[in-house]
């Protein structure tokens, strides 16, 4: 098993989350108008109306934070209004399709993270080309996972989780945010390792897996710290290990998988901003200048670190460098996933 690559960023200390609808107003419409026409940067006259950021994944959860965390000053910066529209089903596929058939306009963006690069092998009749069908816009953020457990469920360490699992194999259960999603791959990265077959839960997103493992509807999951970071520094879940080489900075008492023996079992969950292809030059530069100002923004920097993460360096926050993550990550995922059998039904 080829481990996925992690890259090292600086953590620092934390502030609040933005709102749903980031702007300089607050607004609900998406009243999108031709980027070719109109006043703005460049003379483009882009932006020009309210943008639409969609997250494949349900309101509340980790992609949904990092949305709308980054998003505000995104908005502030372009002088526009952003709405963030949730978007679920089918780990992903169902918005990145959306997006993918959306006008090329630049008032239609995606966000998301490593399942872009999944999709591919995962979904053999998938109905987009993520190479080809997009634009890119940069980089984002790179999230830690950890695996975490209801408060009333059993296993207190990774070694006792494994062990449980093993002995209630039957009974134990696992959520997840469908096939394709983060969840997912961390659920079949540790079925590789450890050799376990899992029950697995489906949700919309872990936002509402989260809720059903605080209710104790679910056993364990393994999700990103930037939705599970507050709840276990609040001893309100289990917290069993972090997916990283090295131990996170937010969660200074959560083991790594590799101090569990799980040396194999470690991913992070790199987030990206995308347009429908042919999407104006103009237009993606307006985009991507805006999101490395968002991610210089102090307050996301703080934030992110508060919940396990950071932004990317500078120069990650591009078309290129998201571009060459993605084209590399569907190759290092293939056959992980081929190997491991996994086939969206
Ligand atoms: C979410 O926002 O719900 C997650 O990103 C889902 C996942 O990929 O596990």
């Amino acid at each position: 098993m080829r481990h996925a690559r992690f890259r090292p960023f600086a953590l620092v200390a934390a502030a609040a989350l933005a709102l749903s609808a980031c702007s300089d107003g607050t607004g609900s419409g998406s009243d999108a108008p031709d980027a070719s026409t109109g006043g703005g940067d460049g003379g483009s006259g882009y932006p020009d109306g309210t943008i639409t950021v969609i997250v494949p994944f349900a309101a509340g959860g980790p992609t949904d934070t990092v949305t709308r965390l980054v998003t505000e000053p995104m908005a502030a910066e372009l002088g526009a209004e952003i709405v963030v529209q949730n978007v679920e089903g089918a780990g992903g596929t169902v918005a990145a399709d959306q997006v993918a058939n959306a006008e090329p306009d630049g008032y239609t963006v995606l966000m998301h993270h490593i399942g872009m690069s999944t999709a591919p092998t995962l979904y053999p009749d998938l109905t987009y080309d993520p190479l080809e069908d997009f634009e890119m816009i940069g980089l984002v953020t790179e999230v830690p996972m950890t695996f975490i457990g209801s408060p009333e469920f059993e296993p207190s360490t990774m070694e006792e989780l494994i062990a449980y699992v093993e002995d209630n194999l039957d009974t134990v259960t696992y959520a997840n945010a469908g096939v394709g999603a983060a969840s997912q791959l961390c659920g079949l990265l540790f079925e590789t390792a450890t050799g376990l077959d899992l029950t697995e839960v489906p949700y919309d997103g872990t936002g509402p897996a989260m809720d059903d493992l605080l209710g104790n509807q679910v056993d364990f999951m393994c999700d990103q710290t930037t939705n599970t970071a507050e709840r276990i520094l609040g001893d309100e879940v289990k917290a069993y290990a972090v997916t990283t080489p090295e131990r996170i900075e937010a969660l200074p008492d959560v083991p790594t998988t590799e101090e569990a023996g799980l040396s194999d079992l470690q991913v992070t969950v790199w987030h990206g901003l995308y347009v429908p292809a042919d999407t104006p030059q103009e237009v993606v530069d307006a985009l991507s200048a805006a999101l490395k100002v968002a991610l210089a923004d102090d307050g996301v920097i703080s934030r992110m670190a508060e919940l396990g993460t950071a932004p990317v360096a500078e120069d990650l926050a591009t078309p290129e460098a998201l571009r060459e993550q993605l084209e590399s990550q569907i190759e290092l995922w293939r056959p992980i996933i081929e190997d491991a059998g996994v086939v969206a039904s």
